[in-house]
């Protein structure tokens, strides 16, 4: 994917150009890379999500993006979830697969990749609406795509994307449904080249296992919330450790910051970082969350955040 562009300040050549930057024209940003006389586009972002998840990497994605590395065939995300991190970039690499065990998120995927319009169309009467809601929760659909609208609903319309109690709001303005239609729209575009399973990570991981392969992990953490498919107790810290000790390809692998961890990983790089939790303390600080990032490659530098990370 090399594409030569024009950048108006560097129209007199490309001299004062860093080695590889981010800059940002039309309102959206590119990483790009010196080569020659002009520049490689190594990166390009992609502004759209589909629903928040919990656990899901919507402010960690920036810190983690500039961590993955360039030079990489197949990108790969064995604990998909809202997939925020595969979302940052209009593409990581030629070949990227998205993977979840949770069937309710690989059937609103792939709804979304093949079935578009349906899906749209299923959720132009959704209302911000408690009985539709609760509705939604007491009969989850009976095709496919009448599934993955109710599901996309009910996390959408509900408290901390756990599809438990309606989301009341009396601070923000409503969540736009059109909104939701224009973000199903642009992540089908997305999603068009990507692949979606629907398997234990236990399993998928060695299946994608090649040297040039990139594997982001995002796994069920040792504290706080469980899924559906797992709970904290029930999966399998050790197990995993064990498999991405053996694997060819690179990883990154975010975690809690825990005794536990650190000890399974102690082998590999481990760099700290802690984010706001979004949870406002007593004294209306935000409380900050530590965490793990851990790799199998050499990272030189976490980038704090620039001014085009701290733009929602
Ligand atoms: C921390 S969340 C991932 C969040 C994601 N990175 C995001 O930005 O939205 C962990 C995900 O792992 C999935 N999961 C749990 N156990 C799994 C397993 N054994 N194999 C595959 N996925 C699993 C859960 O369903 C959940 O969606």
């Amino acid at each position: 994917m090399l594409r030569w562009i024009e950048i108006p300040q560097f129209k007199d050549g490309y001299d004062t150009f860093k080695t590889q930057s981010k800059h940002t024209f039309d309102d959206s940003f590119y990483i790009l890379q010196k080569q020659g006389n002009g520049l490689k586009m190594l990166r390009e972002e992609f502004k759209w999500h589909l629903l928040k998840w919990i656990g899901g990497k919507r402010i960690l994605r920036r810190t983690i993006a500039p961590l993955i590395p360039e030079d990489i065939k197949t990108y790969i995300e064995p604990f998909g979830g809202a997939a925020w991190v595969l979302f940052y970039y209009k593409k990581w690499a030629s070949c990227e697969i998205y993977n979840d065990l949770d069937g309710r998120l690989a059937n609103l995927f792939r709804c979304v990749k093949y079935h578009p319009v349906e899906l749209a169309r299923e959720m132009t009467y959704m209302l911000a609406s408690r009985e539709q809601f609760l509705n939604a929760i007491k009969y989850p659909g009976e095709t496919d795509i009448q599934k993955a609208a109710r599901f996309l609903f009910v996390i959408s319309r509900s408290f901390g994307a756990k599809g438990e109690q309606f989301a009341i709001q009396t601070k923000q303005s409503l969540s736009s449904m059109s909104g939701i239609i224009e973000r199903i729209e642009n992540i089908s575009k997305r999603l068009d080249r990507v692949t979606i399973e629907n398997k234990n990570a236990f399993d998928l991981i060695p299946l994608y296992d090649r040297p040039d392969s990139f594997f982001y992990l995002d796994p069920v953490y040792t504290k706080g919330a469980g899924y559906e498919t797992s709970s904290t107790a029930q999966f399998d810290h050790i197990g995993l450790a064990e498999i991405l000790k053996g694997i060819k390809g690179r990883f990154l692998l975010s975690y809690d910051d825990s005794p536990k961890v650190k000890d399974l990983y102690k082998n590999f790089n481990i760099i700290p970082i802690s984010r706001a939790n979004g949870i406002k303390g007593g004294n209306h600080k935000e409380k900050q969350y530590k965490e793990l990032l851990i790799s199998n490659y050499e990272i030189k530098q976490v980038h704090g955040p620039t001014l085009w990370d701290l733009r929602q």
